[in-house]
């Protein structure tokens, strides 16, 4: 068997393994085929692995997603997210200094709105002294440094469940602009670091871009959910914070999962009309996506690790059928070898322990 193309310089012929016992007269003689190419030999102890690994997971790139109510001194599980909670303002706070003091930098605020206060206007987004803005407050009094990260769309404030203002069963875009401005200066008022639209409505980010920079807020920053399909795998979320549509779906405006350019298009637009960081919704079957979004901007790419790609995996590990842990990370080593720099992920809230 000639083997000139692995063996560089130096061709030459590899006997059969049979040979090889053969002419040394041992059975135990060890195999000395000259390869000139072992990739294995990258990978033989922890440290030589650890040292050409080429991807690194570290708290400083991850954003948790933090679901919040009303009350005091509360948390209640979310049924279909094992070890997610919904927090009490008091609760989140406690939380985050948890997940900031082991690295994680940022929080994503998903408010839960009780039934009563939602409207087809989501008017209660914008109550300078409801659940989101004061419990933005409440985190950047106690930790400054944090980033807060607040979600700007219409859903969980709505009672129709839609992201944008619904009229005879059309989602329109151009009234829900007004709407969605409102919001994310009413989050900036309140101290968001960055507000994330996550709407998809066209032209929101310019929109939102001239609305806070006319109100002052030329240092709040954008992170644009510019790339969000219109998945199966926010199910949990929406159990979360009781916002699944109350009728039809989210195909007019979030994505068809089997488009590819369409998300460079979108990506292009927002990054033009102002976004800071640009993001592709979900991770996990959208990693092609990620990579491409990488190549072709340069602002920095975050992906979200959706409910629905959490709850996989815990309800896996549950049945044991799956080793968490070790799932997890291959998960998020996944995004990130993508070419997600960010990641907002469930799983952030357990970092020290997946790492250590
Ligand atoms: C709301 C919003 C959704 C998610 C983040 N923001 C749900 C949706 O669009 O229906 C999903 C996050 C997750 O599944 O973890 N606009």
């Amino acid at each position: 068997m000639r083997l000139e193309w692995l063996s560089g310089k130096d061709p030459m012929t590899i006997p059969k393994i049979s040979k090889i016992k053969e002419l040394s007269g041992n059975q135990e003689a060890p195999q000395r085929l000259r390869l000139s190419q072992r990739p294995r030999r990258n990978r033989k102890s922890d440290a030589l692995r650890r040292l050409v690994s080429e991807t690194h997971l570290t708290p400083s790139n991850f954003v948790l997603p933090l679901f919040i109510m009303g009350g005091r001194e509360n948390k209640q599980p979310v049924a279909s997210m094992t070890g997610v909670y919904r927090w009490t303002t008091d609760l989140a706070v406690k939380k985050a200094r948890e997940i900031y003091s082991a690295g994680v930098p940022a929080v994503a605020l998903f408010p839960c709105i009780e039934e009563h206060l939602k409207d087809s206007e989501a008017t209660e987004a914008l109550n300078p002294n409801g659940l989101l803005q004061s419990t933005i407050k409440a985190l950047k009094d106690a930790i400054p440094g944090l980033l807060v990260i607040t979600d700007v769309a219409m859903d969980p404030y709505s009672s129709d469940g839609h992201d944008g203002l619904v009229r005879d069963a059309q989602i329109l875009n151009d009234e829900s602009l007004e709407i969605l401005a409102a919001m994310a200066v009413s989050q900036a008022q309140a101290g968001a670091d960055l507000v994330a639209p996550s709407d998809m409505m066209d032209g929101r980010i310019g929109f939102i871009r001239s609305a806070l920079d006319d109100r002052g807020f030329q240092e709040t920053g954008i992170l644009s959910y510019a790339v969000k399909y219109a998945s199966a795998f926010y199910g949990p979320f929406r159990d979360a914070l009781d916002s699944a549509p109350k009728s039809g779906d989210k195909k007019t405006y979030q994505m068809d999962p089997a488009n590819r350019r369409e998300a460079l298009r979108e990506v292009k637009l927002d990054v033009c009309e102002g976004a800071d960081i640009v993001m592709v919704k979900p991770a996990l079957a959208y990693l092609d996506i990620i990579t491409q979004v990488r190549a072709a901007v340069e602002v920095p790419v975050a992906a979200y690790n959706v409910s629905g790609e959490y709850a996989m995996i815990k309800a896996a590990a549950e049945k044991g059928w799956l080793d968490e842990k070790a799932a997890a990370l291959e998960m998020l080593l996944s995004i990130k070898r993508a070419g997600a720099d960010i990641v907002f992920s469930y799983f952030a809230d357990d970092l020290t322990r997946l790492l250590s």
